[in-house]
């Protein structure tokens, strides 16, 4: 009789080249008896990493690739090879040897055995666990991480920030379309995204000391988690794009006031001044949105980089005549009061500004 397969376990990686053949081995060992496949999801790393892991799927059809291009995101890279298995059960488990893979067969027969239960976490904060060699400092920025996420968790999580554990897989199809798929932080995200609280089961594992290349949790991934939280938060109000652009137009007001004070002092006529004020904050927003508001789909090279600048002053100037002709409109006909109608056209402005910029500014590569 054919075995059906068992568990997919989905791998995300990022210039993880030398880790790729020890792992493949280790799983080999650990699921001896078990029908599994490797899902390796690998963002175009420059090491090679997709070209190590197809070498092994040349030899052995247990091992998958997905190769994405043009894309980064730990978050994303799992929600995308969790979808692409047709076993009824699987793992999340990091490229790097971090994670102990001995758990992988004891979540596979607890998620076997119990039909009422949907995830298996590896938690390091559990009697048995650990954070192995970390640094006092790391602790301390996953310990205030764990007390942040109690915000949005209801269940009573030991180890919300894990990036290792096994789920059924009806359950993150199901799921998918909810997540963020912002940074590092899926299982937080599966968590908090079901309706129905998942239910879970923990075991303990000491994180392991990485031996080959490095980590990619930096200050990016580390803004990339309040924004995750902030969507969970408050998404469903304002969208995190919406709010992440309008916060850098008030400090691009702040720009445009420094600016323009300069240019006078240095004996510019106002509207001169006035003109290299909106130049430099519409830049200012433009390199910030880019860095930061869309940094998934960030613009780069010269070409990209100027057609994107030009397009965005466009975009902005014609967002200037909607909210003066708007405060106007609503000044002079609608007998509203002078702050209000401005704020009003300032709102149809930000609006006007963020959803053609997000068109045709971010939307075309
Ligand atoms: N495809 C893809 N794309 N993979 C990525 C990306 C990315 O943008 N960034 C990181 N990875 C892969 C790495 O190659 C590695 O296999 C795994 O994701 C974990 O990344 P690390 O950079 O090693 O993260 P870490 O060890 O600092 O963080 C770990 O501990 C956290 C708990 O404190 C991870 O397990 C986190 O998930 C976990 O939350
Ligand atoms: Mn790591």
């Amino acid at each position: 009789m054919t075995q059906l397969l068992e568990i997919a376990v989905v791998i995300p990686t990022f210039n993880e080249k030398a880790n790729v053949p020890t792992l493949v081995a280790k799983l080999d060992q650990a699921l001896a008896g078990r029908r599994w496949e490797a899902i390796f999801v690998d963002d175009d790393s420059p090491d090679g990493t997709a070209e190590a892991a197809r070498e092994l799927g040349r030899i052995d059809a247990r091992v998958r690739v997905i190769h994405r291009i043009g894309r980064r995101g730990l978050s994303s890279a799992c929600i995308e090879g969790m979808c692409a298995t047709a076993a009824p059960v699987v793992a999340v488990i990091d490229g790097d040897l971090q994670h102990d893979e001995t758990l992988l067969p004891k979540m596979l027969d607890l998620l076997q055995r119990d039909p009422d239960l949907d995830v298996v976490v590896g938690s390091r904060f559990v009697d048995g666990g650990g954070t192995g060699e970390w640094d006092r400092d790391r602790v301390a920025k996953s310990a205030f991480a764990t007390k942040l996420s109690r915000k949005v968790l209801k269940g009573d999580l030991s180890d919300p920030m894990s990036g290792f554990f096994a789920i059924r897989t009806v359950h993150a199809r199901r799921l998918a379309p909810e997540l963020s798929a912002i940074g590092f932080k899926i299982l937080l995200d599966l968590m908090t995204a079901s309706d129905v609280p998942l239910r879970f089961a923990e075991l303990p594992y000491t994180f392991r000391v990485r031996t080959e290349g490095e980590s990619k949790l930096d200050h990016v991934v580390a803004m990339e988690y309040l924004i995750a939280l902030y969507d969970r938060m408050f998404g469903r109000f304002v969208p995190v794009r919406f709010a992440m652009f309008s916060g850098i137009g008030v400090l691009g007001v702040g720009v445009h006031m420094g600016v323009l004070g300069l240019a006078m002092l240095a004996g510019a006529a106002f509207l001169l001044a006035q003109i290299l004020g909106a130049l430099a904050a519409m830049t200012f927003n433009f390199a910030l949105n880019n860095a930061l508001t869309y940094r998934d789909r960030r613009l780069k090279g010269f070409r990209q980089l100027l057609d994107g600048w030009v397009s965005f002053c466009v975009v902005c100037s014609v967002g200037l005549v909607a909210n003066v002709g708007i405060a106007a409109f609503v000044h002079d006909f609608r007998d509203g009061g002078a702050a209000a109608s401005a704020l009003i056209g300032i709102l149809v402005g930000a609006v006007w500004n963020y959803a053609l910029s997000s068109k045709f500014v971010w939307g075309r590569y």
